[in-house]
């Protein structure tokens, strides 16, 4: 009996959601990223990136030890890409620029028109079929040459060069694009490439490289951001904002131990680049100030390891986005640990120990499990932190080892974790406008290489040509654009039906 009761309530809560409909106005779209999808990593006189440098330098970094060199080779397959995108039926297509492709010197000394001329030929012709382009000015692809000089984004000298690259991109494409994304992830790129050796740059400076790193990164965002302001916002009338990655932090327990700590962790790992830009303080969360300042001072650290802005400072990066992309994967549970005595990191900073539970569906990719509801409550999170802003979602999606084109696990996905967002919207008030599936096609992801696939469509990466085909995910998106809903009972025309458990 209660079997049965538990099985009508869930399918009248199923049949909410799935009555929701997409506000007017919201849009949908797909989402990559250049080193992922590009390829033609020497064409030109386009340099290394510090992707470019660590895959042919150390290639035992990458699972399979690959590289991006031809990816899907998007740089010369704009024809049959944007035509792909027209058939899906997005409205927009973010992708991101290579700044070495653009400014081979890193500097604004030399723009290489090849390079320029690629961008020129994928916005416009984005535009002529209906494409809105969103561009992410930075998706990690740092020039090499300038990694060299100061440590790139550990050199405050790095910032000013940024801003530099910005007004040249804003000056060559800002007449069609109008949503810039300055940077993907800071957290993610600095943690992972300064703090630890996950990720290009491999600097390895645990506990000090990553608050280095993004505290440039916050700056430049701010600086950039005012620099839209004063010389282009009034012709290109366009809008500006930053990509921040994060999971949904659950307590593990009722404990106000574990409460904090997820709390904690929403701060720290969020609220460390959402806080200085979204909050009316500004500058970084209190709880992350008291806490490395803390256990900086008794490591013996004269100064602390996080970084402090200037008064000036913090008014330039307070309000600095017109809008807060976000990338959403997963939720985890914290618990709290107690850190002190342990080595510098940004871990023992933050205080605890988060962690999936063995109930929650795993994926291709293991730092990421299926739990919808967190999204529902990590949206609602940032409502009410910073006051209902705007939100796009840039990058949520299911990564597979597969590539398999019944991929009824991604469709399960996405069904999912859009059914959270229409409640969200709809029953919660969050200001959601807009949302890109991760990815357009299956890419070089990163350290793992081609062993994971996030893709809408497949690639074959054995083919020189690099032939893409629609996953039965693709046909279910292109749905769900279309009817504005989450229909759990379609099945796209040549494909068997999933079974849901
Ligand atoms: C990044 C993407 C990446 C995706 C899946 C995000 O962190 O922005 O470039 O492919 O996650 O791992």
């Amino acid at each position: 009996m209660k079997r049965i009761i538990a099985l009508f309530l869930m399918s009248v809560v199923l049949c909410q959601a799935q009555d929701y409909e997409f506000p007017p106005g919201f849009l949908f779209g797909v989402a990559s990223a250049s080193y992922q999808v590009e390829g033609a990593w020497n064409t030109s006189d386009k340099t290394e990136s510090i992707w470019d440098y660590l895959t042919h330098t150390n290639p035992s970094v990458i699972l399979d030890n690959s590289n991006g060199d031809i990816a899907c080779d998007t740089y010369s397959k704009t024809d049959i890409d944007v035509e792909l995108l027209k058939n899906l039926g997005v409205d927009t297509y973010r992708f991101s620029l290579s700044w070495p492709r653009i400014l081979p010197n890193g500097y604004n000394d030399y723009i290489d028109q090849d390079g320029v001329s690629y961008y020129n030929k994928l916005i416009d012709s984005l535009l002529a079929n209906g494409i809105t382009p969103v561009v992410t000015i930075f998706h990690w692809e740092l020039p090499q040459s300038l990694q060299e000089i100061g440590n790139g984004w550990l050199n405050r000298d790095t910032v000013d060069v940024f801003v530099d690259y910005a007004d040249v991109v804003f000056s060559l494409f800002g007449d069609r694009v109008t949503t810039w994304i300055t940077f993907n992830e800071p957290h993610i790129f600095c943690e992972f490439g300064y703090s630890k050796a996950r990720m290009a740059p491999l600097m390895n400076l645990d506990g000090i490289g990553g608050y280095e790193c993004a505290h440039n990164l916050l700056l430049a965002n701010g600086r950039t951001y005012r620099l839209y302001n004063e010389k282009y916002r009034e012709i290109q009338q366009g809008r500006v904002g930053i990509t921040l990655d994060a999971a949904w932090y659950e307590p593990g327990s009722d404990s106000e131990d574990d409460v904090l700590a997820a709390e904690r962790s929403m701060q720290m790992l969020l609220g460390w680049v959402a806080h200085p830009i979204y909050s009316e303080t500004g500058n970084y969360p209190a709880v992350m100030r008291e806490r490395v300042d803390a256990m900086s001072e008794a490591e013996g650290y004269q100064t602390s390891r996080l970084p402090y802005f200037t008064d000036e400072e913090v008014e330039i990066i307070k309000g600095s986005a017109d809008f807060f992309g976000l990338n959403h994967y997963t939720t985890e549970l914290c618990a709290a640990a107690d850190s002190f005595d342990s080595e510098p990191s940004f871990e023992a900073d933050s205080g605890a120990n988060c962690y999936f539970s063995d109930n929650w569906e795993t994926t291709g990719a293991s730092q990421f499990r299926v739990v919808p509801w967190g999204f529902r409550k990590l949206l609602n999170w940032i409502k009410s932190e910073y006051n209902n802003p705007e939100v796009i979602i840039t990058e949520n999606g299911y990564g597979d080892n597969t590539g398999d084109l019944h991929d009824c696990r991604r469709i399960y996905f996405y069904n999912a974790y859009l059914s959270e967002l229409l409640k969200a919207i709809t029953e919660d008030g969050c200001n959601v406008s807009g949302y890109h599936a991760w990815t357009f096609m299956d890419n070089f992801e990163w350290a793992s290489g081609y062993t994971i696939k996030f893709g809408l469509y497949n690639v074959d990466f054995n083919d020189p040509d690099r032939p893409r085909t629609a996953k039965m995910s693709a046909y279910n998106y292109k749905n769900i654009i279309q009817t504005r809903k989450v229909d759990w009972s379609y099945t796209p025309e040549g494909f068997e039906a999933c079974e849901w458990e």
